[in-house]
């Protein structure tokens, strides 16, 4: 199949990540969807070609492996302000919820479109042909199960069709997606490859790559932690848990509003407030500079207890850990006092990540390695054997 472009899609159960072609391109959409009842109103046409496409995705999606095929979607932002918007429920398994495969097709689909694709794929009244090469993964719990297996060859045995309706700038548009390749990752491991392998998959940290260590991702909605050991994932030993930082998030923001009568939009709204360089933990209250900083230290400190007794447990059970790193968005909301805690407590070797990005990009990052290192050696594995049949011939 010819064209076929690299994707590495991390569909985080608070935000999609997405990684493409020579990296040209990364994408970042709430996970939230709303299923449409009723009809988006038609906003003015000069409108919507000045808007971002990601902030207003309207989508019919056509494809035998959801389970509610061909209904109409609102995806992230556009989402979020609407009244029966959809985020996943801490137990589910992303496997086998459509919610997984509305995120991802749309993703898919976004990048697609694009203007600079028209080079890549083919386009013939307003259809476009988009063949991909997958790198995506999957909690290690779900991997265990075997989950993988069906989740792969689901997205592998169709062609599945985004139809953008009411989305700026690609309204009218359909895109057949069509997966050449499509390998399914379990989480762990991907983020211990993306510690110790560059782009190339050439180990650039020597010291890590025999060590055992514990990698503790703590995500909007659950906590994995990994455990490796001979460079392998410890699959008995790794352990989820349905506790993010979302729902701290959201009681801030609840104690801000009562307590100020502040009414902050989103919980990224609480994220800026706390995480801001300058003048962090403070907000305006009818114009005058308002510190926070006690609600946000009670109720970030008793998260990070938790986390930290889960730390503690694990490390019990694995006493020979050379190290324990601290990944995802909670991470970064998390590491003062994380920190702090482990000073007066047990004294662990921790470790952050000082760059906000690489933390939260983390699993992106490391499908993106993976996948496009199996894209190039099976475009080298074709180019020999089309040699050797020009030789034979
Ligand atoms: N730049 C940032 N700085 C600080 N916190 C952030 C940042 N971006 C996101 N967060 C917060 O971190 C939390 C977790 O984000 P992350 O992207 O790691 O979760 P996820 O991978 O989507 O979820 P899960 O791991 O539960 O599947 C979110 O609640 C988000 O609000
Ligand atoms: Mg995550």
């Amino acid at each position: 199949m010819a064209n076929s472009r690299i994707a590495a899609i991390d569909v985080g159960n608070d935000s999609l990540k997405g990684i493409f072609g020579k990296m040209e391109v990364d994408i970042n959409i709430p996970n939230v969807i709303a299923k449409d009842v009723e009809d988006r109103p038609i906003i003015g046409i000069e409108e919507l070609d000045n808007q971002d496409p990601t902030e207003g995705i309207h989508i019919r999606l056509h494809s035998p492996t959801l389970k509610d095929n061909n209904s109409i979607y609102r995806v992230g932002h556009l989402a979020t302000k609407s009244s029966n918007s959809m985020e996943l429920d801490p137990g589910s398994s992303k496997s086998e919820e459509d919610q997984t495969l509305v995120m991802l097709f749309a993703a898919l689909a976004i990048d697609a479109a694009r203007e600079e694709n028209k080079q890549i794929f083919k386009r013939s009244n307003n259809v476009i042909e988009a063949t991909y090469t997958l790198g995506t993964g999957l909690p290690l719990r779900e991997v265990k199960e075997g989950k993988d297996v069906g989740y792969r060859s689901r997205l592998l045995s169709s062609v599945h069709q985004v139809e953008f309706l009411v989305t700026p700038k690609y309204q009218g548009l359909k895109v057949n997606i069509k997966f050449e390749e499509v390998k399914v990752y379990p989480e762990g491991f991907a983020a211990f490859i993306n510690l110790v392998m560059d782009n190339n998959l050439n180990i650039i940290n020597k010291d890590l790559i025999d060590k055992r260590i514990l990698i503790q991702d703590i995500g909007g909605l659950s906590t994995d932690v990994a455990v490796i050991k001979n460079r392998k994932v410890d699959d008995d030993k790794a352990q989820g848990f349905n506790l993010g930082v979302s729902e701290s998030l959201e009681a801030i923001r609840e104690e801000i509003r009562s307590k100020h009568g502040v009414e902050l939009d989103s919980r990224r709204d609480v994220v800026e407030i706390i995480t801001k360089k300058n003048d962090r933990n403070h907000i305006m209250v009818k114009g005058s500079r308002t510190s926070v900083h006690d609600i946000v230290d009670r109720i970030l400190l008793e998260l990070a207890k938790k986390q930290y007794r889960h730390l503690r447990n694990i490390w019990q059970k694995n006493s020979q850990t050379e190290i324990c790193y601290f990944i995802g968005g909670g991470s970064i909301i998390l590491k003062d006092y994380l920190k702090a805690l482990n000073n007066n407590l047990d004294g662990y070797n921790i470790d952050f990540f000082e760059d906000e990005k690489e933390s939260i990009w983390m699993m992106a990052n490391a499908y993106y390695k993976l996948i496009a290192d199996f894209s190039k050696k099976n475009q080298k594995e074709k180019q020999s054997e089309e040699q050797k049949m020009v030789k034979t011939k």
